[in-house]
């Protein structure tokens, strides 16, 4: 199978997994990929592996996209362009954005509360990610998104993030809060109840003013409601769509094969399109089945003629028992190859990525990368 053909038909590619298993280089990768074949690809990036943010130039950009130099492949026919993700700055954009006036929208990003709040939604990085996402897809400035997700501890955070920010803002909460019994101050009315003495002993605490300035604010996010909800439902129907890929990635290692089979099945469950599954960082199992001692023999034969016997003989015994480790690392990874590939059952492609030797840290590299993805044919799953 060509992945070529595939990316061909992308249009939003989502790169999910457990940490450090090379998320970002193969978001990377394939939007570079979709550059070099004459696509405006933009990659949506978290806390890349820092000499690749360097070398991207990505250190210095921030939250705003940015054109890469791909000079170092002159044969490039489009555009790569990347952005790393700021969370404050995404948030408080989203707040001019959906906020109904210049006057609210001041009064919420200088609202105490809300700083508290932006900094509670700015730690949430995956909510942060799609809210980017939307943003990006409306300037229909590209034609390619890729978007590299945070390593998530539990996969259904990642993808249920949009709804988060809503389920806070569900209306039924705020208007506990801001109606019904309008004119009379928030405060007020807590005290009145007669099973209030919770908020009779916060407005003890922290006094009147603050539950006051709590009832505004609440007030004010109220109007955000509606602008908040169609962007959830518009970055729902992004996911669903028929060119939108979810793409698997995971490393030979039984944890994050153990994450991969699992996103598998929740992206079943939701719907979502699967693209396929990525193990990177393969140890090649080229020369796995040569026989060590006679290949070994052959050498020592031809370059330890001058050598005194002890050290030929040491260092023989040390290649073959490193032949032999690696034999066996070869063997439990292909096992858990096996394992993912099962898993990926319907997804779409099953490929697989060696482990180059040194980082992948820049564009050429990275080509390299894209060239094991994109031009070794992958298995159909
Ligand atoms: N195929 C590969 N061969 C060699 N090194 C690789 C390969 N893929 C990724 N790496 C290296 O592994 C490290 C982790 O990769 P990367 O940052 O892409 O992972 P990640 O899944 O995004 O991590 P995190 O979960 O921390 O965001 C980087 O230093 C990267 O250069
Ligand atoms: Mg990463």
């Amino acid at each position: 199978m060509d992945l070529n053909h595939w990316l061909q038909e992308s249009r939003l590619v989502v790169c999910v997994g457990s940490g450090g298993v090379g998320k970002t280089t193969t978001a990377a990768t394939i939007a570079l990929w979709g550059a070099l074949n004459g696509r405006r690809a933009l990659v949506i990036t978290i806390d890349p592996a820092k000499r690749l943010a360097n070398s991207l130039g990505l250190d210095k950009i921030g939250s705003e996209e940015t054109r890469i130099d791909l000079s170092a492949i002159p044969e490039a026919k489009g555009e790569l362009w990347a952005l790393m993700l700021d969370s404050r700055h995404t948030f408080d954009n989203l707040i001019r954005r959906v906020a109904p006036n210049p006057e609210v929208r001041d009064r919420i990003l200088a609202n105490h509360i809300y700083r508290q709040m932006a900094d509670t939604f700015a730690g949430s990085q995956d909510y942060m990610a799609t809210e980017k996402l939307y943003d990006m897809a409306e300037t229909g400035k590209f034609d390619l998104l890729v978007l590299d997700t945070p390593p998530v501890k539990n996969a259904l955070d990642f993808l249920e993030s949009p709804g988060k920010l809503l389920n806070f803002l569900d209306e039924r909460i705020l208007s506990w809060f801001t109606g019904p019994a309008a004119g009379s101050s928030f405060a007020s009315r807590l005290m009145a109840g007669t099973s209030n003495v919770v908020y009779w002993l916060l407005g003890q605490v922290f006094g009147n003013d603050f539950l006051d300035d709590l009832a505004v604010f609440f007030k004010d996010f109220q109007g955000l409601y509606e602008g908040f909800r169609r962007r959830h439902d518009a970055v729902l129907a992004l996911f669903r769509d028929p060119r939108t890929s979810f793409v698997t990635v995971c490393a030979p290692t039984e944890s994050s094969v153990d994450v991969a089979t699992f996103f598998q099945e929740e992206l079943r469950n939701r719907s979502l399109p699967r693209g396929g599954v990525i193990v990177n960082q393969v140890h090649s199992a080229e020369g796995a089945t040569h026989d060590a001692s006679a290949v070994l023999g052959e050498v020592a034969a031809k370059a330890g003629a001058d050598l005194p016997a002890p050290v030929v003989n040491a260092v023989l015994a040390r290649l073959g028992m490193a032949h032999k480790r690696l034999h066996e690392l070869v063997l439990a990874e292909q096992a858990l190859e096996e394992k993912v590939r099962r898993a990926a059952e319907g997804a779409g492609f099953y490929q697989e990525v060696p482990r180059f030797d040194g980082e992948v840290h820049d564009v050429t590299a990275l080509r390299g990368v894209g060239r094991a993805l994109f031009e070794i044919p992958a298995t159909k799953v």
